[in-house]
């Protein structure tokens, strides 16, 4: 990350300028059809949720060599298993003979898989190694039979999963976050909760709400718009579409803040940038996550239908030890789910306007940056010759306003 110097200088030129910087693009409009076209569902799905790396949890959930889970939040069918041999993988839960899931409980420990339909076995690097009645099977190649494998990587103890099994390394795609995010120690976060929410609208609708502050103000007036000071907020942008946003908070007057202690422990190599702003990443993708020095939340954003989604809401926390877990957790959580609420509070609203006879397209200003350039970067993953062009945004950051570091 730069330095906290250079970072303040930022947060500086931002709360006082009077207009976007010199030569700072003007956005054309986002047509609206991509919120409510299936054409465009149907994109995102064959080509972004195929080739991306989706988060898939944690291995605190899988603690112990054998303990597997079942992931299907992508909307595929996915066993995620942690081996004998201390590595993650992942395999799709479908047997190779006649497509039986193979795993049928949400979360459980086995050394090896057996089909529930007519007992074909696996072993833990996915080979068949148990056939009944192979006497029947004419010429039938066990080695050609394993389990479909899916891509499976770690930050850390987050995974993270991937269908292409042609996409680069999970290190490539965040490589200029990476630096940024060691001060997090994602090694030894420990998983604190999490909350599902069902949404009445577009998954990319709900997403937005969470990569720009221009809404503060409005939404957040008893709450964000108390703790941090929207128009020092500096947008970083990176390469593949992924952003950054870095908002100050406010100091706080203490006889307002009612005081209670706050017994969750510090990530100690957390860094003064993180602990007096707001720094929130948004991840190609479904992801945000603002973190600072007691952890993150996660929020991941996963389309049920064309205007559905499920909001996973994911907590990590700096170890605790083995004390019991720490109690400002669950009011720090209760809290926070407040403002979620304020954040989601227009999504089915939206969902209906966007889908209104009238509506056209999206006037995003200069602070709503990291919206456009996820849209403009999400078309190069697409693919701009497979958009229809009412459908396309014109690529209009270049590539001077992309930080490559
Ligand atoms: S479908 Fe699994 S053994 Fe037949
Ligand atoms: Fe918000």
């Amino acid at each position: 990350m730069e330095d906290t110097h250079t970072l303040r200088a930022q947060i500086k030129y931002e709360t006082e300028r009077k207009g976007p910087p010199e030569g700072f693009p003007q956005f054309p409009d986002l047509p609206g059809k991509r919120y409510t076209d299936p054409r465009f569902y149907e994109l995102e799905k064959q080509h972004l949720w195929r080739t991306s790396w989706l988060f898939a949890g944690h291995l605190d959930e899988i603690p112990a060599p054998g303990c597997f889970k079942v992931w299907d939040t992508a909307g595929q069918p996915v066993v995620i298993l942690h081996t004998r041999s201390g590595e993650v993988r992942a395999f799709y839960n479908t047997c190779r003979h006649r497509g039986a899931p193979l795993v049928r409980e949400p979360h459980g420990k086995a050394d090896r898989f057996i089909c529930g339909y007519h007992g074909w076995t696996y072993n833990q690097d996915g080979e068949l190694i148990g056939l009944r009645d192979q006497r029947d099977f004419v010429n039938l190649d066990v080695s050609c039979r394993s389990l479909y494998p899916v891509r499976l990587e770690r930050l850390g103890k987050l995974l993270f999963a991937n269908f292409d099994p042609n996409a680069r390394p999970l290190a490539d795609e965040f490589a200029p976050l990476l630096p940024q995010w060691e001060q997090f120690q994602f090694d030894r976060l420990r998983f604190v909760h999490k909350d599902s929410f069902t949404l009445h609208c577009n998954w990319k609708i709900a997403m937005e709400a969470n990569m720009e502050v221009y809404h503060v103000r409005s939404i957040h007036p008893q709450t964000v718009a108390r703790l941090l000071d929207h128009r020092g907020n500096v947008n970083t942008l990176y390469p593949g579409g992924h952003g950054r946003m870095i908002s100050p908070l406010i100091v706080q007057n203490h006889t307002e803040t009612a005081e209670i202690a706050d017994d969750r422990p510090d990530i100690d190599t957390v860094g003064e940038i993180a602990r007096t702003s707001v720094l929130s990443f948004n991840m190609v993708p479904n992801l945000v996550s603002p973190m600072n020095e007691k952890g993150l939340p996660i929020f991941a954003f996963w389309p049920t239908s064309i205007n559905t989604t499920t909001l996973e809401l994911w907590w990590f926390g700096a170890d605790w030890g083995n004390a019991p877990k720490p109690r400002s957790w669950d009011s720090y959580i209760e809290y926070f789910n407040m403002i979620v609420a304020e954040d989601m509070q227009f999504g089915d609203g939206i969902q209906q306007g966007v889908e209104s006879y009238a509506f056209g397209g999206v006037p995003l200003n200069y602070q709503e940056a990291r919206l456009y350039h996820w849209h403009q970067s999400v078309d190069q993953i697409i693919g701009i010759e497979h958009i229809p062009p009412e459908l396309r945004v014109v690529p209009v950051i270049e590539s001077g306003w992309i930080s490559q570091t």
